[in-house]
């Protein structure tokens, strides 16, 4: 079954057209909560994953066959590019990423090189174009980079960070080495995105999972004109969507940055965060991956509460407010999927 690029309900729901039922797919719906996935990572690391494109490819179509989701999602990881600009990255055990090189000043961003997407990720075109080979046109696929404050913050910081206060601690007292070293990344994305372009991708989502830690005004001061021309710098030829969690007061910022998609997490009504952002842009979530290994009735009601809370309008696309978690049941998952379906075709029938 080949379907031609304008009639997947995913895309026409990125572009505000009606559809018969709310397309859903799930961020991070490949993933160690599934044994396929489970039994590959015993034998390879995870960046030896992502960086064989038969097995990044393989890993992205498990959901898509086992969940039956509107979309595949390329797999891969955001801070993949953040190597050939020039920073080691390493995943410890049980730690998350790790960069032992943090950047702080202004000689080490001097050294960070922009990059040449298709040379130095080989890898990921290659698997996109796989995927999309293996697809024969059944689901479209998205591609994915972080955004500029995310990235940031992982590199400054050397990994996770609760508080973010070496990050904040440039953003405020060296604001040149801040805006070289996201103009460096801005312009790395805008190349890593429209190579993903190049080698299939159908839409392309960036996440900015840690920018809420931002007042509104930092956001518009310090973020904003970066995020803006990453978003502004790819092709339109395929949606945006542009992703955060904890933004409950960025979202007209975010719109104003940029992005078809404006993708929401569990703190906010979905419903009350599009009239906020305005019915010019669609909406991404926002169920909280929590109640996945909760009860499929608690899911129920969240799912019918949060499909009632669109009234039907077209432009929205089902998704978790942020991944699933690894404690999460495949089971209550594919009921999800069903559900959301199911729900939304009955909404949008008696509209
Ligand atoms: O969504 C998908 O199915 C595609 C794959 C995908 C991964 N990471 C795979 C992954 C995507 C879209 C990401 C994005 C990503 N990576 C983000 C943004 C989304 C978010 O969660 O906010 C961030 C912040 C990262 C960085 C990252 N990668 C962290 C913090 C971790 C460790 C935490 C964890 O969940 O293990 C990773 C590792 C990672 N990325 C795994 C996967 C499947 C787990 C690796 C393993 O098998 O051990």
């Amino acid at each position: 079954m080949t379907q031609s690029e304008n009639s997947y309900a995913f895309i026409q729901a990125c572009r505000r057209q009606e559809t018969e039922y709310t397309p859903i797919w799930l961020m991070r719906q490949a993933g160690r909560y599934m044994k396929e996935y489970r039994s590959l990572r015993k034998k390879h690391s995870f960046l030896e994953m992502c960086k064989t494109p038969g097995l990044a490819a393989e890993v992205t179509l498990q959901p898509v066959e086992k969940l039956k989701v509107d979309a595949a999602i390329i797999f891969s990881d955001i801070l993949l590019p953040l190597e050939p600009m020039g920073i080691k990255l390493e995943f410890a055990k049980n730690e998350g990423p790790v960069f032992r090189n943090p950047i702080r000043r202004r000689d080490q961003v001097d050294h960070l090189r922009v990059i040449e997407a298709e040379e130095d990720l080989p890898f990921l075109m290659e698997a996109i174009r796989i995927v999309r080979r293996e697809l024969e046109g059944r689901v479209p696929l998205i591609g994915f980079s972080g955004a500029p404050f995310t990235l940031a913050s992982y590199i400054i910081e050397g990994g996770h960070s609760k508080n973010y206060i070496l990050t904040k601690t440039m953003m405020y007292q060296d604001p040149a080495t801040w805006k070289f070293l996201l103009e460096k990344l801005s312009q790395t994305l805008v190349r890593y995105l429209n190579a993903q372009i190049h080698s299939g991708a159908q839409a392309l989502q960036i996440f900015d999972s840690w920018v809420g830690c931002l007042s509104p005004s930092d956001y518009e001061n310090y973020v904003m004109p970066y995020s803006r021309k990453v978003l502004e710098g790819v092709e339109k030829t395929v949606p945006l969507i542009h992703f955060a969690t904890s933004s409950s007061t960025l979202l007209k910022l975010m719109k104003r940055a940029g992005g078809d998609v404006i993708g929401v997490d569990w703190r906010v009504d979905l419903g009350a965060a599009w009239a906020d952002i305005g019915y010019d842009r669609a909406i991404q979530g926002n169920l909280d991956p929590v109640i996945l290994t909760v009860s499929i009735e608690s899911m129920k009601k969240e799912v019918e509460r949060i499909l009632k809370s669109t009234q039907g309008r077209p432009g929205h696309i089902f998704n978790l407010g942020h991944g699933v978690l690894p404690e999460t049941r495949v089971d209550n998952v594919i009921a999800l999927v069903d559900m959301v379906h199911e729900c939304s075709s009955r909404i949008k029938s008696q509209r």
